[in-house]
Order: structure tokens, then C-alpha cells, then sequence
């Protein structure tokens, strides 16, 4: 039996009929099209599927859709705003802050585990990106479900 599940995600509202048992990373990814979420272990220990709930990093393989009912997310995808990057992607961007790659989106949304092991580049992106933000309040982005 379906249940329907109302979400706002990066400022826009959406409503699905979804399984129950149907995990949030699989909707975000599946049903919305949001791929930037990944899945790295599915056993809640690498945060690559983090995102924003309510303003509040959540590992979203660790929850299930219909949780998400009337929450407020955000995901990697909603964080740059009138084309440009947040100052943590324009860091890692501008760092190379990454091996592969494939845990960027976790890093950026919270702290997550690398298992490519090149941090260097990453700690350079991530002291960059606190630079940028104390530096000029301007920019001092704040990371806040709904794109704001
Ligand atoms: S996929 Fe690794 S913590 Fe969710």
C-alpha cells in the first residue's frame, strides 16, 4: 500500500505516492531526478547521501521517504543560487577538493568518510571555503533547507 509524501526540496514543493519501506535517498534520486545524492555504502557510515533536513545534515539512505512528509530538504543540487556556486562547491571547485569524486556532494553538505584517501586537496577546499565565508559577510552563506 502507497502513502503519499509531500516534500519542499531546494525551494520546490513535491507530492509522490510512495512504498513505505521506499528510503529517502532512492526517492530524491529515483522520483526527483536528483542524482548529486549518491549512495556509498548503504549502511549509514560514509555520508555520501547526505543532505539538509529542516537545516539539519541527515544521511538520507538512513530514512525513509514518508518521513520526509512536510520537512524542509536540501540537496547538493539546491545549494547554488542565480548560477552561482556556494563558496564551499566554489572551494572545492577552485581546491580540487576530491580523488574521484564521488563523495563531493557529501562533503559539501557535512562532513563525510573518503575512502579514495587524497584529504589534501579536500582540507585546502575546506579552509578555503571558511576563509571566503568569515572574510566577507556578503558571502557568508548560510546552508538552510529550501535554497535560502
Ligand atoms: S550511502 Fe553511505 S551513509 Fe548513506
Amino acid at each position: 500500500m502507497k502513502h503519499k509524501v509531500a516534500t519542499t526540496v531546494n525551494g520546490r514543493r513535491h507530492e509522490h505516492e510512495v512504498e513505505p519501506r521506499l528510503l529517502l535517498v532512492h526517492y530524491l534520486r529515483d522520483n526527483l531526478g536528483l542524482t548529486g545524492t549518491h549512495i556509498g555504502c548503504d549502511t549509514s557510515q560514509c555520508g555520501a547521501c547526505t543532505i539538509l533536513v529542516d537545516g539539519k545534515a541527515v544521511k538520507s539512505c538512513t530514512m525513509f521517504a514518508v518521513q520526509a512528509e512536510g520537512r524542509n530538504l536540501m540537496t547538493i543540487e539546491g545549494m547554488a543560487k542565480d548560477g552561482e556556486l556556494h563558496p564551499i562547491q566554489q572551494a572545492f571547485w577552485d581546491e580540487h577538493g576530491l580523488q574521484c569524486g564521488y563523495c563531493t556532494p557529501g562533503f559539501i553538505m557535512a562532513a563525510a568518510l573518503c575512502r579514495c584517501t587524497g584529504y589534501v586537496n579536500i582540507v585546502k577546499a575546506v579552509q578555503t571555503a571558511a576563509k571566503t565565508m568569515s572574510a566577507t559577510p556578503a558571502k557568508k552563506a548560510t546552508v538552510t533547507a529550501g535554497g535560502n
